[in-house]
């Protein structure tokens, strides 16, 4: 799990004044639209006793804590304790982590880190697919999300944004050749969907039709996004880590037409990621060049120290004190450096840090 990316958190359409909390990267964050329609994100860790943001509810551009309702701003500054006589000013350490906030193609992404605007990676350069048709769902795998990641970048899983229903067999693919880019890769491969299912008045009766061969193109983007198109259908996967151990898919597919029902769509796409479910919770994902690519980016990024040490939170944190992913706050204020009440989340040693420590002939 790593910080200092842009991670979707949810689709828009989940968005709205209501605190909405969201568990990712082992931490909680609250999500709610400011009065002029902006998403904002928070730590949903309330720094006076460690209650949940996502439970109260917004109060012009505050959210207020249920607890004792203190009233966040949107940079997460504390302005008013309820408590206190309206003489006694808020004090400065009264402030969660705000998370820079940005709406695209109809995700809400944060950027869970404390990198100054220009030296954050991008967010992936998603296209206008002139779509009239969003389909959305999602789906829990107890596996790490990198795994995921791995098995659902294969060409093969391009033909699930196609419209309709196919055959429970798996595609074709031939031709695949991989292009490598500086934040991920993209696979192109030549693929044959299995037969369509074609179903008479009141599906009584189906005939399977074959599939004809198309280009279809997979990318993916750090730190969790893969990208899929197959003639005109687009698709976006969002493989979000709860922790290391548990994944949730959140999928959008875009159709520029379709006569499918919505929850006709999820159930075709649940069952197609059911089938699944087997390889990717129990094998290691196929070394095709995404995956590469991943590890690559993945190891480098943990070489920057940006890989959270979930297993030193559990060790040395869990149900004692709240860790939290720091925020670009506290290095631009660096006079509220001692303020912050939440420690920042502990980072894996770099591999070169590692093998310093452990030199050949030393004993660990
Ligand atoms: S826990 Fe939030 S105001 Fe007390």
């Amino acid at each position: 799990m790593l910080k200092n990316f842009w991670w979707p958190l949810a689709f828009s359409s989940e968005v709205s004044r209501n605190p909405r909390r969201v568990t990712a990267l082992q931490q909680e964050f609250v999500l709610y639209r400011l009065p002029d329609g902006r998403a904002n994100v928070l730590s949903d860790l309330c720094v006076h006793r460690g209650g949940a943001l996502s439970d109260g509810w917004t109060k012009d551009d505050c959210i207020v804590c249920p607890y004792h309702g203190w009233e966040f701003k949107p940079d997460g500054a504390c302005v008013r304790i309820p408590a206190n006589p309206p003489s006694m000013p808020v004090p400065r350490k009264a402030r969660v982590d705000a998370y820079p906030t940005l709406e695209k193609m109809q995700w809400v992404w944060a950027f869970l880190g404390d990198l100054p605007d220009a030296e954050r990676p991008p967010m992936p350069a998603l296209q206008e697919a002139g779509a009239t048709v969003i389909f959305t769902g999602d789906f829990t795998w107890h596996a790490p999300y990198d795994r995921v990641m791995g098995h659902l970048s294969e060409p093969a899983v391009a033909a699930l944004a196609l419209d309709g229903e196919f055959a429970a067999e798996p595609p074709k693919v031939a031709q695949a050749s991989a292009q490598v880019g500086e934040w991920g890769a993209r696979l192109k491969a030549q693929l044959t969907p299995p037969d369509r299912i074609e179903r008479s008045f009141l599906g009584l009766v189906s005939k399977r039709a074959p599939a004809e061969a198309c280009e279809a193109v997979v990318a993916f983007h750090m730190p969790c996004i893969t990208l899929y198109r197959i003639g005109d259908d687009h698709m976006m996967m969002a493989h979000l880590p709860v922790n290391e151990t548990t994944t949730v898919t959140r999928w959008m597919i875009a159709h520029k037409a379709s006569t499918t029902e919505a929850e006709i769509a999820r159930q075709r796409m649940t069952a197609s990621l059911e089938r699944m479910r087997a390889r990717v919770e129990g094998q290691p994902a196929p070394q095709h060049a995404i995956v590469q690519a991943f590890t690559r980016l993945h190891d480098e990024a943990i070489a920057r120290g940006w890989g959270i040490d979930a297993h030193l939170i559990q060790a040395e944190y869990a149900n004692i004190k709240a860790v939290v992913i720091p925020s670009p706050a506290r290095r631009e204020v660096p006079e509220l450096a001692a303020a912050w009440v939440m420690k920042e989340v502990p980072v894996k040693q770099a591999p070169s840090q590692s093998r310093t420590t452990h030199e050949p002939g030393q004993t660990a």
